[in-house]
């Protein structure tokens, strides 16, 4: 079943740009199927100069003949769904069963799962993880302890849903007002809320692993697009300073309900440097005047959220461990500075040390927060880099990067976005069709 088939992860803290690869590999695949992560994502994809911000719907949306799937392993904000695809509509791109697959056994996010992320981090204070306030933990949470959960399909069987919802919101609204002292929840209002959306998105919504299982047998690639990074997967990730699922490659058979065969061709993507939003431990990171710059540089800003990005230099380390952990096969690099100006020369994490201890490899029982770095430093090339279109055209330090990379991470490096548009890509040592 894995012919053909591709999965797009992030191996860093998320945005390395997986939707510029994720944009350039779906013309070329019947499927494109998001299967962790919810509204907490945005990939952000700019066609002819249009920027197209997505959160929860999969790219491949802006691709006629593409069938998207958001999977059962999705946290499914409704609203925000409802949002996007009027949105999407109004700038004329088409949305219905033929191009958009929405699971059943998808878990909602509700209303008050936001509030209830927004009040925990503000009652967490300086201790909070940073969250997108998607209301994700909290829905996860749910999902893992099932009595309070509510799946997508649910919300188009209204004569059972909304007995449930008023027992759920009861105890929401207990939970939420003694424990943070909210306001207490309206049931009609959200219940006839959910009746709306489960008659706007039930013509979509279905048993999607049946749909891949069966497309996998018949041939037909797939492509599975992961949502956030690697260091932010809720089991491999720098925890508690995570989110809450799988978000390597390991969680596409669990979250897609396919085999783990169907998994395919791994590209990891990457930044030439690291950010990270939120809270906990980012041993490169740069607090200073050279993470500013790669802040402006970069525009490193959320696009979920808006929060300006913490920056800091390549660490290898933490991508060769992210690596190994989803099997990747090449990765692709976003991101390659555009001339990174007043910066002379660029650094790269090859080891960390601790206790005066030197450790080559990413250990998850690391007190990450109290390593140091060992770095080793590449100069920094000056000329713009937005027009090259081959590797030989790249400037001879920029060249000289990448090949570190890949010394550094033991994977070739595919891919190489040289700027935000679709065309400005630079094919390097790539095993993937579609890609320019
Ligand atoms: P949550 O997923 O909203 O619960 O946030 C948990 C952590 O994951 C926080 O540090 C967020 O900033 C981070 N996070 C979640 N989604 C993304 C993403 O798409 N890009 C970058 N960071 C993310």
């Amino acid at each position: 079943m894995s012919s053909g088939n591709v999965t797009v992860i992030g191996l860093q803290w998320g945005d390395e740009g997986k939707g510029k690869v994720v944009d350039a590999l779906a013309p070329s695949r019947r499927y494109v199927v998001r299967y962790c992560g919810g509204a907490n994502a945005g990939h952000t994809v700019t066609v002819a100069g249009e920027r197209f911000a997505l959160h929860l719907i999969p790219c491949g949306i802006l691709h006629a003949g593409v069938v998207n799937v958001v999977g059962n392993g999705v946290a499914f904000d409704p609203d925000c769904a409802a949002e996007e695809i009027d949105g999407l509509r109004k700038r004329g791109v088409s949305i219905g069963p033929d191009n958009l697959r929405l699971s059943g056994a998808a878990h909602v996010v509700m209303p008050y799962h936001k509030l209830q992320d927004s009040l925990s981090e503000q009652m967490l204070g300086e201790a909070r993880i940073g969250t997108t306030a998607r209301g994700i933990g909290p829905c996860y949470a749910d999902k893992a302890g099932r009595a309070t959960a509510i799946r997508l399909g649910e919300l188009t069987r209204p004569e059972a849903l909304l007995p449930k919802l008023r027992r759920v919101v009861e105890m929401k609204s207990r939970l939420l007002t003694a424990a943070y002292g909210a306001e207490p929840l309206d049931a009609d209002a959200l219940a006839e809320k959910c009746v709306a959306h489960g008659r706007l998105l039930g013509p979509m919504i279905c048993d999607t692993g049946a749909i891949l299982r069966r497309a996998g047998a018949a041939g037909e690639r797939i492509l599975f697009e992961g949502g956030q990074g690697s260091m932010l997967d809720v089991d491999h990730g720098t925890y508690p300073f995570v989110t809450s699922s799988s978000v390597t490659a390991c969680g596409v058979p669990a979250g897609a309900a396919v085999p783990p065969g169907a998994v395919g061709y791994v590209v990891g993507v990457v930044k030439g440097y690291t950010s990270r939003v939120g809270a906990g431990p980012f041993p490169t990171e740069q607090d200073n005047e050279i993470g500013s710059r790669l802040r402006e540089r970069g525009r490193e800003y959320g696009t979920t959220t808006g929060r300006p990005r913490r920056c800091g230099w390549f660490d290898a380390v933490a991508v060769r461990y992210a690596a190994e952990l989803s099997g990747v096969d090449e990765l692709a690099l976003s991101l390659l500075m555009d001339g990174p100006g007043e910066i002379d020369t660029f650094r790269i994490c090859t080891a960390y040390e601790l206790d005066g201890r030197r450790i080559a490899d990413y250990d998850p029982a690391l007190p990450l927060e109290r390593v140091s770095c060992v770095y080793e430093d590449l100069p920094a090339w000056k000329a713009p880099i937005g027009s090259a279109r081959s590797f030989g055209e790249l400037p001879v330090e920029a060249q000289a990067y990448v090949r570190r990379i890949e010394e550094l991470t033991g994977r070739p490096v595919g891919p190489i976005s040289v700027g935000p548009d679709r065309v400005q890509t630079v094919v390097h040592n790539t095993r993937l069709e579609g890609l320019g």
